[in-house]
């Protein structure tokens, strides 16, 4: 079990202390429940616990809603994904400092890596604030903000000892400038194979992914290792709902015709395919 946090404690201490102004790039102060650096920008903690640091619009379609949240959650507290869980936590194990994890969704695998490393503390970034309600509570050394990962993060140089990516966006430029020296990158992708059972009621995934990576990462990490998870396994019939339902896909979930299918993929083997690389920073 995840030690679980109040929801209502604010950020942890390493957490502000990362943290930068969004609007000027000046460190931060939490008085009370209000993030203010010596500019007088100030930031209201959420009262779910969760701290927006957004001054720009992001575009619709961008953030993850509270439909594809609701599904998430349930899919991942199933145990569907417990050994991507397990690969990614011994990836990051070792870590003594801040833990950043970058589309950290719900917070459940940046819960499962701090879980393992008892003196490290997490900050899960994120767009969307309906998944931040819920990272603030998944550990009590996780501190949630809401950003746009495309921007240019909110976080002071070098203060990362790990930073994660499981199926989120990947900002390389960001990724190494706010680890540390030594730091590790982790980055869990799809690999060919992943869900395809499913057919596409979930997105295919492209092929070509992994070649992907190395392009958008080469020129700043180089890879350590690379673990592949594969796992098939029966889904319950709410396993494969929540997990069309957690993508962009599950939008269409009310058609007729996907309806029955959906129906007709209840208890069939499903595959987990999933890459868990490990970067190391250079320069
Ligand atoms: C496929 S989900 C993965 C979530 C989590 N890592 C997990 O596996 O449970 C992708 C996440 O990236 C977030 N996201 C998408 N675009 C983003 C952006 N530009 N900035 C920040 N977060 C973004 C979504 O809101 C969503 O939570
Ligand atoms: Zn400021």
């Amino acid at each position: 079990m995840t030690s679980a946090g109040t929801g209502n404690d604010p950020l942890p201490r390493r957490v502000v202390d990362a943290l930068r102004c969004s609007v000027c790039g000046s460190p931060v102060e939490l008085s009370g429940r209000t993030l203010r650096c010596a500019n007088r920008h100030s930031f209201d903690l959420a009262r779910q616990g969760y701290v927006n640091l957004l001054h720009a619009r992001v575009s619709a379609g961008t953030a993850d809603t509270a439909p594809m949240v609701a599904a998430r959650s349930a899919f991942l507290e199933s145990g569907a994904y417990q050994p991507l869980a397990d690969e990614v936590a011994r990836a990051a194990s070792g870590a003594t400092g801040l833990v950043i994890d970058a589309g950290a969704g719900p917070g459940y695998y940046l819960a499962r890596v701090l879980d393992v490393c008892p003196s490290a503390a997490g900050l899960a970034l994120d767009v969307s604030a309906v998944a931040l309600r819920r990272a603030a509570r998944a550990h009590a050394r996780l501190g949630a903000v809401v950003w746009n990962l495309w921007e240019p993060w909110p976080v002071a140089d070098g203060v990362a000892s790990v930073v994660l990516d499981v199926f989120s966006p990947r900002n390389a430029a960001e990724f190494h400038r706010v680890l540390a020296p030594g730091g590790a990158l982790v980055v869990a992708a799809p690999l060919p194979g992943h869900l395809a059972e499913l057919g596409d009621l979930v997105l295919s995934v492209a092929d070509r992914k992994e070649e992907r990576l190395e392009t958008t990462l080469g020129g700043r990490f180089a890879r350590l290792s690379r673990t592949d998870v594969v796992h098939t396994a029966p889904f319950t019939a709410r396993q494969v709902h929540d997990v069309v339902a957690m993508g962009p896909a599950g939008f269409h979930l009310d058609r007729e015709d996907r309806r029955s299918r959906l129906e007709t993929a209840e208890g069939r083997d499903v595959t987990l395919a999933v890459g868990v690389s490990v970067w190391q920073k250079l320069g």
